[in-house]
């Protein structure tokens, strides 16, 4: 599917990832970007081509309105997200919990069910949705994100199986460490939101339905591939030895 002339919907679209999906699209040729945030007046409207949407995921009625006006949608971009730092066993109550499933799971799910019609009416078009590598394993002191990622990946797999049959491309993302308000408590080098999105347009573009789109990313990959059952057994150590390689690596932050 080209970005040259298609029509996007981008969550999360006033800060961060989604404010360079935008940009990015505007210069690919997107003919029309609808840019979502919660607070719509946030939206830059920096290209004729942009429209800012008023969308938060926890609001079905807020999602089913959007599917409604943006009936000309061709390419959904489902990339807002948040993070939960707490552990799994002592926290006050669930409520981070549920709301982290609630953005990062049941928001997506629901976008992905609100615009299927919309993309098959409009010649199936395609889903993009912005996972992370804690998706991949388990992020100590981030479990309850690590899980609404890994639940939102095969949510992924599904939709793709499922919406096969109208021809929609489905392809998933697992970013690194991106220079943005989510990572900046981490002191490692982050590649910027704009190297990302124009990663994950191209490689959507050829048609990849998994996209690793920087090196920590393919790093993660990688040992998980060779050393699966170190990876999901002993995280804490696993995530030292990739983040020691990573800050000794000559392309930390590519
Ligand atoms: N930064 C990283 O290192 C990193 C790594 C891997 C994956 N990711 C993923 O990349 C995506 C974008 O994150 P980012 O790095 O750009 O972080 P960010 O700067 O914190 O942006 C998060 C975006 O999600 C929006 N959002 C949060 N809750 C929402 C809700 N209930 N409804 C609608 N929008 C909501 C935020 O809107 P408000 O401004 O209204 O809060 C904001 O636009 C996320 O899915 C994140 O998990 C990020």
């Amino acid at each position: 599917m080209k970005i040259n002339g298609s029509v996007v919907l981008v969550t999360g679209a006033n800060r961060g990832i989604g404010k360079a999906f935008v940009e990015t699209l505007a210069k690919m040729g997107a003919a029309k970007i609808y840019a979502a945030a919660r607070d719509a007046q946030e939206i830059e409207v920096a290209s004729p081509a942009v429209t800012a949407v008023p969308l938060d995921l926890t609001k079905p009625n807020q999602i089913e309105a959007a599917a409604q006006r943006c009936q000309d949608v061709t390419l959904l971009i489902n990339n807002a997200g948040m993070t939960c730092i707490e552990n799994l066993m002592d926290p006050p109550d669930d409520a981070a919990f549920r709301e982290v499933m609630e953005v990062n799971y049941f928001g997506p799910l629901t976008m992905c069910r609100a615009f299927a019609p919309v993309l098959k009416h409009n010649g199936g078009g395609g889903i993009l949705n912005i996972l992370s590598m804690a998706a991949m394993m388990c992020v100590p002191g981030a479990p309850a994100y690590s899980a609404s990622k890994a639940a939102a990946e095969m949510m992924s797999h599904g939709v793709r199986f499922e919406l096969a049959d109208q021809g929609t491309q489905v392809s998933i993302v697992y970013p690194g460490y991106v220079n943005t308000r989510m990572s900046e408590t981490f002191p490692v080098k982050k590649v910027s939101p704009s190297t990302i999105a124009a990663r994950c347009l191209k490689a959507f573009e050829k048609g990849e339905a998994i996209i690793y789109p920087d090196l920590f990313s393919r790093m993660t990959h990688d040992k998980l591939v060779n050393e699966t059952e170190f990876v999901q057994t002993e995280p804490q150590a696993a995530v030292v030895q990739l983040v020691e390689a990573f800050v000794e690596h000559p392309e930390a932050g590519t």
